[in-house]
């Protein structure tokens, strides 16, 4: 079923196209509509234009297509129309100069311009990893990660937040969003455990109404991204959760733990597929055959376009750079775009003789052609190529971080709160506020966030936990040091903001320890010995080893990876807003237990779905 926003698009340009023949103006081409090819007719039913426009391509015009390039390969614009690339991305942290919303679009338009320059003037699509808002662009919106988005158990608020994403992407004119992660996190080692919305296949399942929000608003003149269900399949449940690794699993309980997100998702009609990086008792996705061709596109019914990881066949063989027998061996099993994604014109020539040497049927390259260019009709981008600048005023807007502040207090996880120490008083306490993750939108952030690592510092606008804590606290006086220095028995309460520092795919791995840092060990035995109760915010990715501090801590608040609006803490803290949120993994009582999951039979710290709220009154 065709997201409603382009079902509507269709219609409006019928209806734009029959105004114009009307008027006389052209809304889609020079040409007068008798000598306009039926592709370029918006008054013809997609399938049509698709296979009109596929009869007059060129082996090399679908071979481009099926071809995404970083932008930075990208070294003369014209490049593009002269290999006919089908597509370009930002990969993370890959952006213009300045790194505004205004600079994305300009960028945007001018490969669009120079795309449009092919002969058959087939408009890209351009991707990006939209994660957690267009977190690439400096001044967006920049939403709790999925972690945290599966804490508020509120689908309804998750396909809210997909629209309001994909009106920050539409207004920096890209159309394409690799997101979201499906992934069903089974080991909190995994350095992606936080791009999971949670340790069940329910939980990913019932978030895929972001799909929508990307896809298909409900009002026409919002803007619609294409989105990506990734990393199909297992990604999140290899052995000892490495990153890239080998899920071990049966077929059934394959099916039964990983495949549900994508067949919701498939059914919510996503547009594009991203295949994991990770292998299948020991058979790498990419080369896999049997589920991306039969499963994914036979048995699920999936009709958008499958597109590899960044490099993603390069790794079938495990070793550097991609092979001719690596390039047949994932177009043959289903990938119909690869994200090269520098080197593109050796892809290209190499894809071009396994095609001729009839290693490839035609019929692969057509179908994958078919996929692509399925999508880019139903986008609307032959008609309008470039960016809706309309939306370019949203990115950052008021109401999107109003949208984002009421996600961060749905994801607020309470796990323990001795003699109501919480929610903190607004008049006449003296509060003590410390930690390394207090004042840092960076740490709150997390990975994916301006730079595909994230970093510390105050990286993009936005409110950290301490400002919302000061914004909160009327005659309550407020003192803050990163360590604690300070603190003594004159003090009400001491908040410590602690956790992780950001971190991204592989890089977060956590095969040894998952206990807190030296700094932060050391800052809440600081405050612990001035024997003021205290109060611990834990900003990380994932639930970390602590049960053998907890006993010291008179309340415990998860607050995973909020973003950019830390005031939706200070809501929870002050009681403004009375905690909700549900544990969305389960809470280790010590590493030694990983992976641990509902069900399995240990014994818990904090079981799955477990969050304690104010008792009022
Ligand atoms: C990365 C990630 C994937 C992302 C892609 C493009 O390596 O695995 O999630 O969409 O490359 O940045």
């Amino acid at each position: 079923m065709r997201p409603r926003s382009v079902r509507r698009k269709t219609l409006f340009a019928v209806l734009a196209a029959t105004v114009a023949l009307v008027s006389g103006a052209t809304t889609v081409s020079a040409a007068p509509v008798q000598h306009r090819p039926a592709y370029l007719d918006t008054g013809k039913p997609v399938p049509v234009r698709v296979a009109d426009l596929l009869s007059r391509m060129s082996l090399d015009d679908k071979l481009g297509q099926m071809t995404q390039a970083e932008r930075g390969a990208i070294t003369d614009p014209a490049d593009i129309a002269t290999h006919r690339l089908g597509s370009l991305l930002s990969g993370g942290g890959s952006v213009p100069t300045p790194n505004t919303a205004q600079s994305w679009a300009d960028m945007y338009d001018g490969f669009q311009r120079a795309a449009l320059t092919s002969p058959l003037r087939i408009p890209i699509i351009y991707g990006v990893d939209a994660v957690h808002g267009h977190n690439n662009v400096h001044g967006a919106t920049i939403f709790p990660h999925n972690i945290g988005l599966g804490a508020t158990r509120d689908p309804k608020l998750v396909g809210r937040i997909g629209g309001a994403v994909a009106e920050e992407v539409s207004g920096t004119g890209v159309d394409w969003d690799f997101a979201p992660c499906l992934c069903v996190a089974r080991n909190d080692r995994w350095g992606r455990t936080y791009e999971s919305f949670g340790e069940t296949p329910e939980l990913a399942s019932s978030m895929t109404t972001i799909i929508d929000g990307l896809q298909g608003r409900s009002s026409s003149d919002k803007g619609s991204i294409l989105a990506t269900a990734k990393h199909y399949v297992g990604d999140g449940g290899t052995t000892g959760g490495v990153d890239q690794g080998d899920t071990e699993l049966t077929e059934q309980q394959l099916r039964a733990i990983h495949l549900p997100p994508f067949r919701a998702a498939v059914r919510r009609g996503v547009g594009s597929v991203m295949i994991s990086y990770s292998s299948w008792n020991g058979v790498k996705m990419h080369a896999n055959r049997y589920l991306i061709t039969d499963v994914l596109k036979g048995e699920l019914g999936f009709s958008g376009f499958v597109v590899s990881d960044w490099q993603g066949i390069d790794k079938i063989d495990g070793q550097e750079g991609f092979t001719a027998e690596e390039v047949r061996t994932s177009i043959n099993a289903g990938v119909d775009m690869v994200m090269v994604p520098y080197d593109y014109v050796s892809f290209i020539d190499t894809l071009r003789a396994e095609v001729q040497a009839g290693r490839v049927p035609m019929s692969r390259i057509d179908d994958a052609n078919r996929r692509i260019l399925t999508k880019k009709f139903q986008l609307g981008l032959f008609e309008r190529p470039f960016t809706d600048r309309r939306y370019t005023a949203t990115v950052g807007s008021a109401e999107h971080r109003a949208l984002a502040r009421q996600a961060v207090r749905e994801s607020q996880v309470l796990l323990k709160n001795d003699g109501g120490v919480l929610p903190l008083g607004k008049n006449g306490q003296k509060i003590f506020v410390a930690g390394k993750n207090a004042d840092d939108i960076g740490n709150q952030s997390g990975g994916w966030t301006i730079t595909w690592q994230g970093s510390s510092g105050p990286i993009t606008p936005g409110t950290t936990i301490l400002q919302g804590i000061r914004d909160k606290a009327r005659s309550s006086a407020v003192t803050y040091d990163r360590n604690g220095a300070g603190i003594d028995g004159s003090y009400d309460v001491a908040v410590a903001v602690v956790g992780e520092t950001p971190y991204a795919e592989f890089m977060g791995d956590r095969p040894a320890g998952m206990g807190l840092d030296a700094e932060d060990l050391a800052t809440l035995r600081r405050l612990k010995g001035s024997g003021v109760p205290v109060v611990v915010v834990l900003v990380s990715g994932r639930p970390l080893d602590i049960a053998a501090e907890l006993p010291g801590w008179d309340a415990l608040l998860a607050s995973w990876l909020p973003g950019t609006e830390g005031g939706g803490v200070a809501d929870v803290l002050f009681g403004d807003y009375n905690p909700a949120g549900k544990l969305p993994v389960t809470w280790m009582r010590s590493a030694a237990q990983q992976p641990i999951n509902v069900g399995d039979g240990q014994d818990p710290l904090f079981p799955y779905g477990y969050g304690l709220r104010y008792r009022r009154g």
